[in-house]
């Protein structure tokens, strides 16, 4: 059990430093050390911290062992040192910082082989290692997005999305009624799914799929980032700050919108989620539509509530971990996929596409669920709850399975759209 265990983590280990190695291999090293957008660190940053946050838990903590190096600490705290302010750092470079990560790893194995998984909170169920595994696929997602900014010849591929195997649309109503929201049970669970509890919600009903390229551009094709009333104050304030037009990464030539993905310039795909728009355009989207963003709640009930045991899963199609017949999910491929590309992965009621893709803007802040615990540092999550983060959930096409669920929270300023981020409407019922 013990051992099996181990296996499992060491095996997420050796998967999650493959795909951080696909992402900073890709690239040269005057490459790896450039910031290419404010927004993000250079990629030997992340590189660098990923070994660092791996030295402070599982080396220094969990194991007990001496310091790799203790001198660079302050450099790969986030919170010491702004995103644009840290190519300034005397960083580690790419061959230092590969080896470094190296160094680390091997402790880290060596500290899995002999510890007792059991007897503090930290460890049980090897808590400390799946935190890691997932904080190193959280930044191997952020610097996806910085490959995305990057410009420059296309230096990722992978093959194409799955087409649509199903015609979807329209939207599907969730009945009035109390489910169970986030968890007391999945093992590697952050404090912010924590604990589960139950949440009264009234009917609504919500799209069946994300909202589309071509339904996006046909908000824009309108008008709608001219029209004032579609925005909110604060959203309008910031599109005419920023000169918004059209989600990040569009252009228009005279055939209609282009997206730039990866280096690489193609006509929008017209029936796949619309990605990197902030939560100011999803909600003036959503307004112009006569419809609404979803709250947080109402989106997990519609992922998770299953009405026939009046239970929550884990994910919208049950229990099992995610295979690709059920989710885009992991960078196996490098966009969304069209709405209809899953329906193996639908919720029992008929909702689709919930988890992977786009991550999706929902119309909450970020706060404590009712018996939050900080856990196992209150810069995880808590010092984020508050007005100025609204919510995204359910992983986009660049989210590991590691740091996804049905639970998973995930969360960014209201402006923010370098992320793989979308959205899905919902409205509420007219009265009877
Ligand atoms: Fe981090």
């Amino acid at each position: 059990m013990a051992d099996d265990l181990r296996q499992r983590v060491a095996t997420e280990l050796e998967r999650t430093r493959r795909r951080s190695a696909v992402l900073t291999d890709a690239v040269d090293d005057g490459d790896l050390v450039k910031q290419h957008s404010p927004l993000m660190s250079p990629l030997v940053w992340d590189l660098a911290h990923i070994g660092n946050q791996e030295e402070l838990w599982l080396v220094r903590d969990v194991g007990g062992r001496e310091p790799v190096r203790q001198d660079i600490d302050h450099l790969y705290d986030a919170f010491k040192h702004a995103r644009r302010d840290r190519p300034a750092l005397p960083l580690l470079g790419p061959a230092e910082a590969r080896a470094y990560v190296a160094q680390v790893r091997d402790k880290a194995l060596d500290v899995l082989d002999r510890v007792r998984l059991e007897g503090r909170q930290l460890i049980d169920n090897a808590f400390a290692f799946g935190m890691i595994v997932q904080h190193e696929q959280q930044h191997d997602e952020t610097m996806l997005a910085t490959h995305q900014l990057r410009v420059g010849p296309a230096v990722l591929s992978a093959p194409p999305p799955p087409e649509a195997q199903a015609r979807v649309g329209g939207e599907v109503l969730v009945p009035a009624g109390s489910f169970t929201m986030g968890t007391s049970t999945e093992a590697w669970a952050l404090d912010n799914e924590r604990p589960a509890h139950d949440v009264f919600v009234d009917a609504f009903h919500i799209d069946v799929a994300p909202v589309t390229n071509a339904q996006y551009a046909a908000f824009a094709d309108d008008g709608g980032y001219d029209d004032e009333r579609w925005w909110t104050t604060e959203g309008w304030r910031h599109r005419q700050e920023a000169g918004l037009v059209a989600p990040l990464h569009w252009s228009r030539d005279p055939s209609g919108w282009l997206a730039t993905e990866f280096g690489r310039t193609a006509p929008i795909v017209p029936d796949a989620p619309v990605v990197h728009v902030s939560f100011h355009e999803a909600k003036a989207y959503a307004t112009w539509a006569g419809r609404r963003l979803p709250t947080e709640a109402e989106w997990e009930k519609a992922a998770r509530f299953d009405p026939a045991s009046g239970r929550s899963r884990r994910y919208p199609w049950g229990d099992e971990d995610p295979g690709p017949e059920h989710a885009n999910l992991g960078q196996r491929h490098l966009s969304p996929a069209p709405v209809g590309a899953y329906p193996a992965g639908a919720s029992p009621l008929g909702v689709h596409q919930l988890i992977g893709d786009v991550w999706e803007w929902v119309d909450s802040d970020f706060a404590a669920y009712p018996g939050f615990t900080a856990f196992p540092y209150r810069e995880y999550s808590e010092v984020f709850f508050g007005p100025d983060y609204k919510v995204l959930r359910g992983g986009s096409f660049g989210t590991d399975p590691a740091a996804c669920r049905g639970t998973f929270r995930n969360w960014d300023y209201p402006i923010r759209r370098q992320i793989f981020s979308g959205f899905r409407t919902a409205r509420t019922p007219e009265p009877a």
